[in-house]
């Protein structure tokens, strides 16, 4: 079985990915890392472990992470995924805090590669804070990685948060710039275009809820406020291509979990922008070999989407 670490900021797509990593019988969950990102850092790890309640997995360690960006700066996505970071539908039996382990993510991160050298993948869901803070405090950490898979960025300066910057890259540029800059193992990205691009139809999301399962009934309730932001006018301007159903960070889960599900890609070496008034955050695709760092990410281009739909339909199951 592929062991896989997870670092998340659970909002909605965070959740459809974690539940599609717990259905699936060909990896073993080391441990669920939580950040700062689409919510407050204590609802990220309560929407964290209120997933593994649902899904009843409590047995798989969550750790609480960094609260605040590299610069000690905080965005959040609220509109788009809820005030709590799930849509809202709150549960009060859901479990609380005190169910986090008492170590902190970045020592718990490094502690379970150091266990397990070249083995861990570790999938990355949320703004790069913790896996770049793992990087500097143990410069053998990534050097022990199997491999990273990023949700983030983008290829085509279109952005979802600023004019040309993803959400997770511009919430931490200096995190996402350090993660290229001493990252070593192969590395898999999908991007904002990526997702937008391979989006599926509304038609298989009712399919897909309508699934007569607890997870289902779960989803569709924590889903609603998103599936609403994504289907209205304004939403359009944000996307590329007509917007469909795009749950970005289960591209990324899905990729972690069956490399076949890729059907294309392209290598090449990336960093981030730090400096630029409108450009901050922005990915950076360096097709000339000019940036110090040589070594190259996979960018992913194209999905088997039948294989992606029958993953995404047993996350539910
Ligand atoms: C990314 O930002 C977050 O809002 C989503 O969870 C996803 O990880 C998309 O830009
Ligand atoms: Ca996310």
């Amino acid at each position: 079985k592929k062991k896989l670490l997870i670092d998340v900021d659970t909002g909605v797509d965070d959740a459809q990915a974690i539940m599609m990593a717990l259905a699936s019988p060909d990896v073993e969950i080391l441990g669920i890392t939580c950040t700062h990102g689409n919510t407050s850092l204590d609802n990220s790890c309560k929407n964290t472990l209120r997933v593994l309640d649902i899904c009843g997995r409590m047995d798989i360690p969550v750790f609480r992470g960094c609260e605040y960006s590299m610069l000690d700066e905080k965005r959040e996505a609220s509109d788009f995924h809820g005030k709590d970071g799930l849509g809202d539908s709150p549960d009060p039996n859901a479990p609380g805090l005190d169910k986090l382990q008492k170590r902190k993510a970045v020592q718990a991160m490094i502690k379970i590669v150091k266990e397990n050298p070249g083995e861990v993948t570790l999938v990355a869901t949320g703004p790069l804070t913790n896996v770049a803070t793992g990087m500097v405090l143990d410069p053998y950490f990534p050097k022990k990685l199997k491999e990273l898979y990023i949700m983030g960025g983008n290829t085509e300066s279109r952005g979802n948060t600023t004019s040309c910057g993803e959400f997770n890259f511009v919430a931490d540029p200096e995190a996402a710039y350090i993660v290229f800059k001493r990252v070593t193992c192969p590395t898999y990205i999908a991007t904002w275009e990526f997702s937008c691009r391979n989006s599926l139809p509304w038609s298989f999301c009712d399919k897909w809820l309508a699934q007569d399962t607890d997870k289902a009934r779960f989803m569709k309730k924590i889903y609603k406020h998103t599936q609403e932001v994504i289907q209205s006018a304004e939403y359009e301007k944000e996307t590329v291509g007509k917007p469909g159903f795009n749950t970005c960070d289960c591209y990324t889960m899905a990729a972690a979990i069956n490399p076949s599900v890729v059907k294309a890609s392209e290598e090449v070496p990336v960093s981030v922008e730090l400096n630029g008034k409108y450009t901050r955050g922005m990915m950076v695709l360096d097709y000339i070999g000019l940036l110090p760092n040589k070594h190259k990410v996979t960018i992913l281009k194209k999905f088997d989407l039948e294989i992606f739909k029958d993953m995404l339909m047993s996350a539910l199951k």
